[in-house]
């Protein structure tokens, strides 16, 4: 392993990846590989745009010419996917762009990388293809029972992956990780969205009830664990980094106020999105038996997160302006309107 292409490496997660592999590496090459949609964004990656070991590629997933000009201009060896289309929201609005990433652009990848020679191919997952869990812990050869086009999209493309494994002898392996919460997330999720509306003394749109249940893990816990299933995971296989941190989405909504001096009569309470999952809840033996921990709890991961978004206005409000505004107003223009302060 030497020259290793990170597809979506200017997201939220794909960033945080590529910080850690800059620094913890310096005798690799890290290739970031980004079409730079709505959600990507270099300035993600400032600390690191003058590494000697880090370089920028623009470009689709789905552009075999593209992929394929980066795969032999660096000679790429390893191949890391977290280029995605990742919002559930969006991908109720319009599905289209999640197929042609998600799944077409995956089997474009696996392709070029099948006909280039590549060697190992990590494909970043979700905990979202097992669906709703309303009791217990998914384990890895649980059934995928997907619910929203975003996370048939993500099973999909998954399933891919696997049967480059089987028919091909591809040496792949898979990460399925739980909700994502950190520094550098685009603030249409949960937690920044939250954060930078509070911030602004803004109502926060909290869907249905409040009680879904999510398993909340830090950004750097995510892209460590990528980096020892790419080290150390088994060829062919999966692996669940779940944060072990249930918490209703209320509770979380309640301790951001809490964290930011806000009060909670910011919360309204909208109608809910459609398909809503009610639990995820994933198993983490397979992963720690690699030798993976999860370094941070909501306790330590939540103020860290809410500080930086409390001293990075200036990355957040830039984003919060144009495309992000005419989302946010078909999002929860209408739901607002019809919002309650109570369940
Ligand atoms: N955020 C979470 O909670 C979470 C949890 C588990 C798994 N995941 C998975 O992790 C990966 C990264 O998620 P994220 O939250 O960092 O996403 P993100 O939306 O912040 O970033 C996605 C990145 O992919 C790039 N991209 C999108 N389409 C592309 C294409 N066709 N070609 C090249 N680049 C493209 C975007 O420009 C962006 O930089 C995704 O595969 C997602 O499914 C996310």
């Amino acid at each position: 392993m030497r020259n290793i292409m990170v597809t979506g490496g200017a997201g939220f997660i794909g960033s945080a990846f590529v910080r850690h592999m800059v620094k913890t590496y310096p005798h690799y090459n890290i290739i970031t590989f980004d079409k730079l949609t709505y959600a990507g964004n270099l300035e993600n990656l400032l600390t690191v745009k003058d590494a000697p070991n880090h370089s920028f590629a623009q470009g689709d997933i789905a552009d075999r010419e593209a992929v394929g000009a980066t795969i032999e201009a660096h000679q790429i060896d390893t191949i890391v996917n977290f280029a995605a289309e990742t919002h559930v929201d969006r991908s109720i609005l319009d599905p289209d762009a999640f197929l042609r990433t998600n799944v077409f652009g995956v089997y474009v990848l696996l392709e070029q990388a099948r006909s280039a020679g590549v060697g190992r191919f990590l494909h970043v997952s979700t905990d979202e293809v097992y669906g709703d869990v309303s009791e217990g812990y998914s384990v890895e050869s649980d059934p995928f029972l997907p619910n929203s086009p975003y996370a048939a999209a993500k099973a999909s493309g998954e399933l891919m992956v696997r049967s480059y494994h089987v028919t091909y002898g591809m040496d792949t392996v898979v990460t399925r990780g739980s909700n994502t919460y950190g520094v550098y997330q685009y603030p249409e999720k949960l937690i920044p969205l939250f954060i930078t509306e509070a911030l602004e003394d803004r109502p926060l749109p909290v869907y249905g009830d409040g009680m879904q249940i999510r398993d909340w893990l830090y950004v750097d816990d995510h892209a460590r664990g990528v980096d020892v299933v790419l080290h150390h995971g088994a060829s062919g296989e999966a692996y669940n980094l779940a944060g072990e941190e249930l918490r209703y989405n209320i509770d979380i909504v309640r301790q951001l106020l809490a964290l930011l001096g806000k009060p909670e009569s910011l919360i309204r309470y909208v109608p809910d999105r459609p398909g809503h999952d009610r639990r995820y809840a994933m198993d983490a033996s397979k992963a720690r038996a690699l030798g993976w921990k999860r370094q941070h709890t909501l306790e330590t991961g939540l103020p860290l997160t809410v500080e930086w978004y409390q001293n990075n206005a200036w990355w957040w409000r830039k984003i919060k302006t144009g495309e992000y505004l005419e989302y946010f107003k078909q999002q929860y223009a209408a739901r607002l309107a019809s919002a309650r302060d109570q369940v």
